[in-house]
């Protein structure tokens, strides 16, 4: 399989021998390593990648998950077309900000109030700062294998096992102020705070990064009333499914509503964006008329808003608004998690599939994955080997092995994923 992915990605192979000289690791984002080299993609369209040796993929990443309308979507593009002509970055306000806030407020049952950032990183380091400005309490509530970026205080808890530092450079001070608490695990959680003055719990409806495993419905219903109990504001990280579970992300889909939620990937329409938005009561804090130094919590950014992601994401969004594209894609997912686990059984290999909506991931156990402890339980040299396979025969999935759907996906996408597993499933059955 190796040899088969080496034959055919020369040209990748010296670009890769090219990058490790002036990019650490040849990359410019470490999860986008996987062995023996990464490919190098030379334009994508729809639901395909092209390598630079002309190898098509089709493309189950979808730049970390954000196009679901595949790449390059006409109705966005023709927008940002329009859009670079006017103008790329002002500086200054602007209408289309304003859009895809009223936009945002329209779709998402939380949103009363929106700010901009650049990235998820971002907004959820305001969104936090937020928190703490506003309930004067510093201690934060995180979860074993929750991923919110690379800040700092969330930085903690991410990858099992969950004591070892997830990065050098991370100072005691930062994390001293987080608690990484047991996800799906309301006792859990209760534990970890009953002696805590906690500003925030922040929490993904459904892991991503961390195995792709939804939230129980009881488990944020739970983590609701516990806020509403303790004073402490509920952060949802929606990066991943904002947009995507729902016209109203994970809130609307769990019918669970929290006080802060943070966006980032579809957002943007293909383009950089975050965003941070909520109850208008916290937001007010980022008033700056209302509240002066020290009490209002600041945010701000050279990029925030800028014309670009506001045209693309509101270009986005209004195709997504009325659901249906959303509700077919989550069908889809229904139908390929059910199809993956049915093609590994055939074979006698152990598998539980993962995800909901229009995500899905495979992990090779016998256990029940309730949580990342079990994703690293299970067989992940396996899954690294799956994915490679696919790879190797023009299906891509990255190496945090998630697979998301778009609208651009066509049936025979879908076979091509299915007949490839099943060749992979027959290799390796017992
Ligand atoms: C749930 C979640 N939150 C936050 C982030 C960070 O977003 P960004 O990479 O845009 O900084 C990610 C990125 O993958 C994510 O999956």
């Amino acid at each position: 399989m190796l040899e088969n992915y080496i034959s055919k990605t020369s040209k990748s192979k010296a670009l890769y021998e090219r990058a490790k000289n002036f990019l650490p690791a040849g990359v410019s984002y470490a999860i986008r390593y996987f062995e023996p080299y990464p490919f190098y993609t030379a334009k994508a369209k729809g639901s395909k990648l092209i390598d630079v040796n002309g190898n098509e993929y089709v493309d189950f990443w979808l730049g970390h998950t954000a196009l679901i309308l595949g790449h390059s979507p006409p109705a966005v593009m023709d927008a940002v077309k329009k859009q670079i002509e006017i103008g790329t970055h002002f500086g200054t306000s602007h209408e289309l900000e304003i859009e895809l806030a009223e936009q945002i407020a329209k779709m998402v049952p939380s949103a009363e109030m929106i700010r901009f950032t650049n990235s998820g990183t971002e907004a959820n380091m305001y969104a936090v700062r937020l928190a703490r400005a506003c309930t004067g309490r510093n201690k934060i509530v995180k979860f074993e294998g929750g991923w919110h970026g690379g800040y700092d205080s969330l930085h903690v808890g991410v990858k099992y096992p969950f004591d070892v530092p997830e990065s050098a450079g991370l100072t005691a001070g930062a994390l001293q102020d987080t608690i990484v608490a047991p996800f799906n695990d309301l006792e859990g959680v209760r534990e970890k705070v009953r002696n805590e003055a906690v500003a925030a719990i922040v929490v993904e409806p459904m892991l991503g990064a961390g195995g792709c495993i939804p939230a129980e419905k009881e488990f944020l219903k739970g983590l609701r009333e516990l806020c509403d109990e303790k004073s402490i504001l509920l952060i949802f990280d929606e990066v991943v499914t904002g947009f995507r579970l729902a016209p109203g992300g994970g809130q609307q889909y769990y019918g669970v509503i929290p006080d802060l939620t943070v966006f980032g990937k579809i957002l943007g329409g293909g383009f950089p964006i975050g965003a941070f938005c909520g109850r208008q009561d916290v937001m007010e804090r980022l008033n700056t008329l209302v509240y002066e130094r020290p009490h209002y919590s600041f945010h701000g950014g050279t990029f925030s808003a800028n014309p670009i992601s506001m045209t693309a994401g509101l270009a986005t969004l209004k195709l997504l608004e009325d659901g249906q594209l959303i509700s077919r894609m989550n069908r889809t997912g229904e139908k390929i998690r059910g199809q993956i686990k049915e093609i590994f059984e055939a074979d006698d290999v152990d598998v539980q599939v993962t995800g909901v909506g229009s995500l899905f991931s495979a992990h090779f156990t016998v256990e029940e994955v309730k949580d990342t402890r079990a994703v690293f339980r299970a067989d992940r040299k396996k899954l690294a080997e799956y994915h490679l396979n696919l790879i190797a025969n023009g299906v891509f999935f990255s190496p945090t092995h998630m697979g998301a759907l778009s609208t651009a996906h066509s049936e025979a996408d879908i076979q091509k994923l299915l007949s490839e597993t099943e060749k992979y499933a027959n290799l390796c059955g017992k």
